[in-house]
């Protein structure tokens, strides 16, 4: 675990300046209230650094980046910069940190609170108590793939080229993540590919048995094609515990995942590096939602998902696991009741911004730790 705590925040785009403000307020409350000292650094990505310095993100961001031991990140793009090259648009800006950084481990947990139950779009009692993780592959696969391009045909024509490949220490370094945590868990994992039509899919198969077989015997290890685990995820997802797949499939599962726990506003998520030899890894917590160029600017963001994207930074960057479950417990608290941003909003509950969001879960933090 890292000594120091350098954090580069990058709040980027839409409403991710308004939930990284939220954030700051935690941490400020964690140096008051805990004693915790955070050597912040602010940078611009996505089309906020494209406006300012005409690139998605600056050689100088990116070493940073490189040398922090932390990045909070809030989210990229909007409309504003749909018209801009492909390899300037905010989005490769992410990529290309999640890339450089080595971030090939993505855990996205989908946890329902119990009283977000009824905001599901699902009958609450198929997603009640669910608490699963997605681990996606984060720097393979057909987001990184070679060749790629659009190329022009005699006819004149064109051709659209992406490649899905993956090697061995891709998939086993990946599916050796998922074991490490299920063993933590119910031991229960569920490896997500399309054996069945892609021979990437039938190498991830074989690679992740085998490592199973080789290492971690304690743990069940299941297989699914993506479309039927699609499927089962609506149908019942608390069939699941870790589900591992790849770069693609898991960014649309994990979508699907989140809006069972009521809404995309809820979901945080951590892409981890390779841990070093003192057991530091490069790392990137971001909310699973976007941009929300729509709402963006109102103050009515959920600022949820990006303060447990903070709380998964503390737990899994610097083994802060009180504070980690304080902040955790101080969000739960909130919401049991009664307060509810937009997205979450139910009959009966209080109808709060952005701000007063984080306002009410400040105050939860003081309670709670006044109660611990
Ligand atoms: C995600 C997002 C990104 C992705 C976009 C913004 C490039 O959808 O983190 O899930 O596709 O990985
Ligand atoms: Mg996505």
């Amino acid at each position: 675990m890292a000594t120091t705590r350098t954090i580069l925040i990058l709040p980027g785009d839409g409403i991710g300046p308004e939930v990284c403000r939220q954030v700051r307020r935690a941490m400020d409350w964690l140096g008051r209230a805990r004693g915790l000292s955070f050597t912040i650094q602010e940078g611009l990505i996505g089309g906020a650094a494209l406006d300012h310095s005409g690139v998605p993100i600056t050689e100088e961001t990116m070493q940073q980046a490189l040398a922090a031991d932390a990045v909070l990140l809030g989210a990229v793009g909007g409309p504003k910069w749909d018209g801009v090259a492909f390899d300037l648009r905010p989005e490769a800006a992410l990529l290309r940190l999640r890339s450089e950084l080595g971030l090939f481990a993505n855990l996205r947990p989908a946890k329902v609170f119990p009283a977000l139950a009824d905001t599901s779009p699902l009958k609450p009692d198929i997603v009640a108590g669910l608490d699963i993780l997605i681990v996606r592959e984060l720097t393979g696969g057909v987001y990184f793939g070679e060749p790629r391009g659009i190329f022009d045909l005699p006819d004149g024509g064109r051709r659209g080229v992406n490649t899905q490949t993956y090697t061995t220490e891709e998939i086993r370094r990946v599916a050796a993540v998922a074991f490490d945590i299920a063993a933590t868990r119910s031991k229960r994992v569920c490896s997500v590919e399309k054996a069945n039509v892609m021979e990437s899919g039938r190498l991830w198969r074989e690679e992740v048995t085998q490592l199973k077989a080789e290492r971690y015997p304690g743990i069940e290890l299941t297989h699914m094609y993506a479309d039927n685990c699609a499927m089962q995820l609506v149908r019942d997802p608390k069939q699941f515990d870790v589900i591992v797949t790849d770069n693609l499939f898991g960014d649309i599962l994990s979508d699907e995942a989140a809006m069972l726990t009521g809404s995309l506003g809820m979901l945080p998520s951590a892409s981890l590096g390779k841990a070093d030899r003192s057991g530091r890894r490069r790392a990137l917590y971001e909310p699973v939602h976007g941009s929300a160029p729509d709402i963006a600017g109102r103050d009515i963001a959920n600022p949820v998902a990006m303060l447990l994207s903070l709380a998964m930074m503390l737990r899994h960057s610097f083994g802060l696991m009180a504070e980690a479950e304080l902040l955790e417990t101080a969000i739960e608290k909130v919401l049991t009741g009664g307060m509810r941003t937009a997205d979450i909003m139910a009959p009966g509950m209080a109808r709060v911004s952005t701000g007063v969001m984080g306002d009410s879960i400040l105050r939860a933090l003081d309670k709670t730790q006044a109660a611990a």
